[in-house]
């Protein structure tokens, strides 16, 4: 018997439904929007790239690509693994193994289930010669034959075990976890540096961690991006790349931001380098007093210690040393030039010298944003400087800063922000006005069934939501109908309507109804939605 079972979203995954889906679409809209003001020109990257991407640019030891990939073999050339992974470590005993393994290459050389590098092409090439060796060797009437006992065919399979062993079989790709290192490998892949610098670019579309699911936090979640690269690393950029930031969250009518500002110095030893080892001295001299992850985190990364929410912590955190007393002297100049460029632009911020960020590939300008409503996941955007970045993804040297915004949790403080009584009004009608129906057309009578397509139509084209039932209804279900789908008014075309070409538009609020000439329909209703 058919499994019945019903299907659910997988774990930390979910749907989104209108009428939310109109408010995404507003906040990404204001995003395409604000943006282009700012000169910025969309990308859209690929879901998944090679893991080495990611790995290389965020960082080994990062949670994010420790444990929270989802990585999987792009070729799936599970079967040769397989035959190969049974032989492991012993040279094939068998001649039909061999055989099988050729076939198995020669098939998925030719469906693409291989990487098809230089390296395996020539690998293949061998191992089919030593087959074809080993028949000759052997006479077709012995092939399948147990031939183990002869040296020459020994030696022949030890060959092609050799050769096996050396097959570059896997190409890991992961599903993006975040979209920065494919923005700068694009910028390398389609050498935008010979375009006039900075080159600024943003993007949307879903990102995947593997992380514990819980409010604000999703195993599939929707990043709002930007990224300027090329061009200088001069304080205006930081900021202004901030002000743009700013600006979009006032333009969706986001209440209760923080802005939190960090600089975390670079790399030269005289640095980050010689902070992070005072603070790991500073750290070791009270790590009894640390839980297991800090602790761990003394050896692996000092500055992750001071992320910590763990509450019997803070009080120790409190006393370590601030990394701005130990910038060398042109990240603190670099870190006190962006605030004064940030206070030219009007943009409030908060010093928090416990921001470090989770990611390995930021230095100087690190910062985030949180808002209200979210709970213990209450950034909602993070972002930072990386200059680097290109280069150790095989560029030219280039200055880099951005920004990503978590979608998911926009949009969930925007709604609580809806919640609270104050706000109710403004906010309620951002979340339902862009889904809101405006016009349902009550039609009786079949000769006034076109009529009715011909007003939809045109009420569409000029902007109207517009709810045509496919069946006659009587005026009175209707009207019910319209008043459950929240529509404004209700367009009424009967027979005498028709006729007399005066159509009925009732408001559904207030029951008022007035008879108007069909041309100016469309006036009345863009004056009466203004209103
Ligand atoms: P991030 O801090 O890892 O930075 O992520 C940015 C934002 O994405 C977070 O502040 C949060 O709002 C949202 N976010 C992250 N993980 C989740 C999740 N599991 N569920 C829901 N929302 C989440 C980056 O991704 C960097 N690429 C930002 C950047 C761009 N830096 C420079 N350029």
């Amino acid at each position: 018997m058919a499994n019945k079972s019903k299907f659910q979203a997988i774990k930390g995954i979910r749907d989104l439904l209108p009428p939310e889906t109109a408010l995404w679409n507003h906040v990404e809209q204001t995003a395409h929007e604000v943006f282009a003001t700012f000169n910025f020109g969309e990308i859209r990257v690929p879901i998944f790239e090679p893991t080495e991407l990611f790995a290389r640019s965020i960082g080994q030891d990062t949670d994010v690509i420790g444990k929270e990939m989802y990585t999987f073999d792009l070729h799936g050339s599970r079967e040769i693994e397989k035959l190969l992974h049974k032989r492991s470590g012993n040279p094939f005993d068998h001649q039909r193994q061999l055989y099988e393994l050729v076939q198995l290459l020669k098939s998925a050389w030719v469906n693409d289930r291989i990487d098809k590098s230089d390296a395996n092409r020539l690998l293949i090439d061998e191992l089919v010669s030593v087959n074809d060796l080993l028949y000759s060797a052997l006479g077709a009437e012995l092939a399948g034959g147990d031939l183990s006992e002869s040296p020459e065919i020994q030696h022949l399979m030890q060959r092609a075990w050799c050769l096996a062993a050396d097959l570059q079989l896997g190409h890991q790709v992961s599903l993006r976890p975040e979209a920065t290192a494919s923005v700068c490998r694009a910028y390398i892949e389609h050498g935008m540096q010979q375009l006039p610098q900075p080159v600024k670019l943003y993007y949307t579309g879903p990102m995947f961690r593997r992380e514990r699911p819980q409010k604000g936090r999703y195993r599939q979640f929707y990043q709002i991006g930007a990224e300027v690269l090329g061009g200088s690393d001069a304080p205006p950029i930081d900021a202004e790349l901030i002000e743009m930031l700013m600006t979009f969250f006032e333009k969706v009518a986001l209440q209760g931001t923080t802005l939190h500002l960090n600089s975390i110095g670079h790399n030269a030893p005289n640095c980050r380098p010689a902070y992070v080892e005072l603070l790991r001295a500073e750290l070791t001299k009270v790590k009894n007093q640390l839980g297991p992850d800090s602790q761990r985190r003394i050896d692996t990364n000092p500055l992750r210690v001071l992320d910590s929410k763990v509450e019997s912590e803070q009080a120790i955190i409190a006393t370590l040393p601030h990394i701005a007393d130990h910038l060398c002297a042109e990240c603190a100049a670099h870190y006190a030039a962006v605030k004064q460029q940030l206070q030219l632009r009007g943009v409030i911020y908060r010093e928090n010298w416990r921001l470090v960020r989770g990611l390995d590939y930021y230095m100087r300008t690190t910062f985030e944003i949180t808002a209200q409503g979210l709970g213990s996941q209450n950034a909602v955007c993070g972002g930072g400087r990386y200059d680097g970045l290109v280069e150790l993804l095989g560029g030219p040297p280039t200055k880099g800063i951005g920004f990503a915004i978590g979608e998911d949790r926009l949009i969930l403080s925007l709604q609580e922000q809806a919640k609270s009584a104050s706000e109710a009004s403004r906010n309620q009608s951002l979340v339902t006005s862009r889904q809101s129906l405006h016009v349902y057309i009550a039609w009786m009578g079949q000769n006034t069934y076109a009529t009715a397509v011909r007003a939809a139509k045109d009420l569409r084209q000029a902007g109207f939501s517009v709810e045509l039932p496919p069946t006659e209804q009587k005026f009175g279900k209707a009207l019910g109908q319209a008043d459950k789908l929240g529509a404004k008014f209700a367009l009424i075309l009967g027979e005498n309507e028709v006729t007399e070409g005066l159509w009925t538009l009732k408001t559904l609020d207030d029951g008022a109804q007035i008879k108007l000439p069909e041309p100016e329909i469309i006036e009345h209703l863009r004056t009466s939605l203004r209103a």
